[in-house]
């Protein structure tokens, strides 16, 4: 759907209703483990929680990417050199952004992100924070490859991909999107991305279960969220957040756990669940060096350099598109 200023609008029906988180919610519920996928817990207030988590004492990932992305200003500029534009998959954040512009040069920043809202307001906010620098937003899904602006067409490119985001994937989703953003920026480019490493469960557990309940009312939200968008009566006080380390994918996931068997609707359709049963709502995967450098490169990117804060818990890897070669 397109509004008259040409800007893309989520699909509603007659009703109002989000049609494709309405189709999400009833196909996982209806699955055997039930499963509704994390991108639905961003409205206002999962986003603003979002933000409370990063503040957290126990969620240690944004403080150590901070860490990392101060530390490393002179390496990033002599790695990555002045003059490229830098093309962010998701809107800024308020922190990691104008940390790493400052630190490159850059000639241009493509800011792309499938929120028209957020995007302006973080390309205006940058915008104001670096005058003289060109800002381009794009609104467009950077799941599939991204027609940039012309503007940027003879600039060397930088890919910026901060936060683990790339860990809330499966395997399968995470090399998809690898390969969308090689489409996207064009082999030679370089790519600055985040992930999350593999550490003491207790640390990790603590991180998205923390002690003072903020991620609990994140993960609970989804089902406020569900029951006020899609005409359903989820009664919220029968589910208990949960963090899990799943060892065998290296990964912790958010459930929310059925205290006592229980029934409800959405949008028509009844669902179940008995006491203990629960609805799987995220994933983030935790990678060591190794893991990291073989999803990099599966999705068609040389790794060339790595960084961890002072204490190993997170990194962030510079890694190059390759030219696509058949030989070993
Ligand atoms: C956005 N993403 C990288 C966060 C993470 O750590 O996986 C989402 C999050 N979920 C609970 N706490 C934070």
């Amino acid at each position: 759907m397109t509004t008259p200023k040409g800007l893309k609008l989520v699909e509603r029906d007659a009703t109002g209703v989000d049609t494709a988180f309405r189709a999400d919610v009833l196909d996982g519920l209806a699955e055997a483990q039930k499963a509704v996928p994390a991108r639905w817990f961003y409205d206002d207030a999962g986003s603003q929680l979002f933000e409370d988590i990063t503040q957290l004492p126990e969620y240690y990932p944004a403080r150590a990417e901070t860490e990392i992305l101060r530390g490393g200003a002179k390496e990033f500029a002599d790695l990555i050199g002045p003059g490229r534009a830098v093309v962010e998959f998701g809107s800024g954040s308020s922190v990691k952004t104008p940390l790493l512009l400052s630190a490159i040069a850059p000639s241009a920043y493509v800011p792309l992100d499938i929120s028209g809202d957020f995007l302006r307001a973080a390309a205006a906010d940058l915008a104001a924070k670096f005058p003289g620098l060109p800002v381009w937003p794009v609104e467009a899904d950077f799941m599939r490859r991204v027609e940039l602006p012309a503007e940027v067409d003879g600039l060397p490119k930088l890919g910026f991909f901060p936060g683990s985001t790339i860990g809330n994937m499966v395997a399968r989703t995470a090399t998809d999107l690898l390969r969308s953003m090689r489409e996207t920026l064009g082999v030679g480019a370089l790519l600055l991305i985040g992930m999350d490493l593999i550490k003491d469960e207790d640390v990790l557990v603590a991180a998205y279960d923390d002690a003072a309940g903020t991620t609990a009312k994140f993960n609970l939200n989804l089902l406020h969220r569900i029951n006020r968008e899609l005409q359903a009566d989820i009664p919220v006080a029968v589910f208990k957040h949960e963090a899990r380390w799943n060892d065998t994918y290296a990964r912790i996931e958010m459930h929310l756990v059925a205290q006592e068997d229980v029934s409800f609707s959405v949008s028509g359709q009844r669902f179940g669940l008995t006491a203990g049963e629960s609805i799987h709502t995220e994933n983030s995967h935790k990678f060591t060096r190794r893991t990291s450098n073989t999803l990099l490169a599966a999705g068609g990117w040389e790794p060339r350099a790595r960084w961890t804060d002072s204490e190993q818990r997170f990194s962030l890897l510079l890694a190059e598109a390759r030219a696509p070669r058949s030989a070993p």
